[in-house]
């Protein structure tokens, strides 16, 4: 495995390998890597030639009360998976290197960050398609992988990709899971064992709710509701949102129909920990 900081060195081999006509899988990463990284490593190294991967903590997608400086960095360890997973290249750029003095362009997808994660992270959003549309520029992937554990991240991104016609195609992999059903994340680590055991209240909610739907209940506000309920009755979590939306343009749903989305934000002691769940009604 190839490891380069520098966009031009990154570019200059890049252009070399489509010269020999190699296909390009994309995984855009902020490194502590686990196994829902790792799915994705995975999908793009069946589908491509090349797989490159980058690790990048986006300082820009942090916002002033989300602490920067306490995102976990795990640079050999993640080297030594990466490697293990036959990565042909790691892009580790340095903050400079992605943002120099001076730097002023930033890339956002109106109305996309209306609800959701978008009012609880201010800010966050624009610096997400940001970084993306830089690291895109930089790699020229055929195609882009991303996971549904971050769904408003993914679908926001694959619109950004549309509307700016990058020529990528997204990938977008399903939630890796614990043996409990509560989604892997690199947060995890940060919950107690109370709170820890009281997190698969989560999945089990949205479970209920596409039960519910599928079986015929058709009133939104009562779908949340009901998983509000649960998720009170069963932890001390706060719940920040839940919310059943479109799962192509994030727009709340009045009717149950369609693509939907449900996804919810809920904090157990100070880890907040989000999850979704998208299905066809
Ligand atoms: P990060 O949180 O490191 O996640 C990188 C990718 O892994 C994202 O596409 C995310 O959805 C996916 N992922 C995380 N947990 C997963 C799980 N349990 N199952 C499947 N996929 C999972 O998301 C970011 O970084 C950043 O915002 C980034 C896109 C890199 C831009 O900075």
């Amino acid at each position: 495995m190839k490891i380069i900081p520098s966009t031009q060195s990154t570019q200059k081999l890049i252009s070399r390998l489509k010269l020999k006509h190699k296909t390009i899988g994309f995984v855009p990463t902020m490194g502590a890597l686990h196994e829902g990284h790792l799915s994705l490593v995975r999908k793009s190294r069946k589908e491509n030639n090349i797989t490159v991967v980058s690790i990048f903590v986006n300082p820009k997608q942090f916002g002033p009360k989300e602490d920067l400086a306490l995102y976990p960095r795990e640079e050999k360890k993640d080297k030594y998976l990466l490697q293990k997973e036959k990565v042909d290249l790691l892009f580790y750029p340095s903050a400079d290197e992605m943002y120099p003095k001076g730097y002023k362009t930033y890339v956002e997808v109106s109305d996309f960050g209306r609800g959701l994660c978008g009012p609880i992270r201010p800010g966050h959003f624009k610096g997400v398609t940001t970084i993306v549309a830089k690291l895109l520029n930089i790699v020229t992937p055929d195609r882009l992988y991303l996971g549904q554990k971050d769904a408003q991240q993914a679908i926001m991104i694959d619109k950004m990709i549309r509307d700016l016609n990058f020529p990528v195609k997204t990938i977008v992999c399903p939630t890796v899971r614990e043996n409990d059903g509560l989604a892997t994340s690199s947060r995890n680590v940060y919950l107690n064992e109370q709170h820890r055991s009281e997190a698969v209240i989560l999945f089990k909610a949205l479970t209920q709710a596409k039960h519910e739907i599928k079986s015929g209940l058709q009133n939104p506000q009562t779908v949340i509701k009901n998983m509000k309920s649960l998720i009170e009755q069963c932890s001390s979590g706060i719940i920040h949102y839940i919310e059943c939306v479109n799962a192509e343009n994030l727009i709340p749903l009045k009717e149950l129909r369609g693509k939907i989305l449900i996804a919810l934000s809920v904090s157990f002691g100070k880890t907040k920990l989000i999850d979704n769940i998208i299905f066809n009604n």
